[in-house]
């Protein structure tokens, strides 16, 4: 089930904040993307195709995975693990001087590379790495908050009594 929480803005879909309905305490992220858009052509098909398979083909703690996809006429939409801390690129500009720490530079390398790893076994290339595609996800007992101060728990439950 969808939401209408944004997560963030991807090239050719939005992705949203969204749930499993026999699960309701598993959230999950939604990308949703226009089939219909101008600039949805069949290149773009074929990244999107590309991106159902590989998520659907790796199994990786530091790749997310893919939960459940469809395709309508007018939609694709992509329900993957949900990553609750944003990404690289916001956790950046959240900082001053646009600096992280010595620990938390880290922190983010060996997960990264681990993941990079983990997509060779499959033969799979990363073709477009940058900060808004390194997500980051924290255990929500650390009281990780959303852009407003909610933290997600409480976003989704507005985002559930909204669309009673
Ligand atoms: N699983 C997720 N959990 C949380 N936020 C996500 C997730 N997937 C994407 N996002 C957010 O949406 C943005 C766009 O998604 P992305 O998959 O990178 O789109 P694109 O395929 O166009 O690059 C990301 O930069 C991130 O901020
Ligand atoms: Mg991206």
């Amino acid at each position: 089930m969808l939401t209408d929480r944004l997560l963030g803005k991807g090239h050719y879909g939005k992705v949203y904040l969204g749930y499993d309905v026999k699960k309701t305490q598993e959230l999950h992220a939604c990308k949703v993307i226009d089939r219909c858009d101008k600039k949805f052509n069949a290149h773009a098909e074929h990244l999107v195709q590309n991106e159902i398979e590989n998520l659907s083909l790796v199994r990786s703690p530091h790749i997310i995975s893919l939960k459940q996809h469809y395709k309508t006429k007018q939609h694709y939409y992509i329900f993957t693990e949900l990553c609750n801390g944003g990404d690289l690129g916001l956790l950046k500009k959240s900082r001053p001087g646009g600096r992280l720490s010595e620990d938390e530079c880290r922190v983010v390398m060996k997960k990264l590379v681990s993941g990079l790893r983990d997509l060779c076994e499959f033969d799979i290339v990363h073709r477009d790495l940058k900060l808004a595609n390194i997500l980051l996800h924290f255990p929500l007992e650390e009281g990780l908050e959303g852009e407003n101060g909610s933290k997600l728990e409480t976003l989704l439950a507005e985002a559930l009594v909204a669309s009673d």
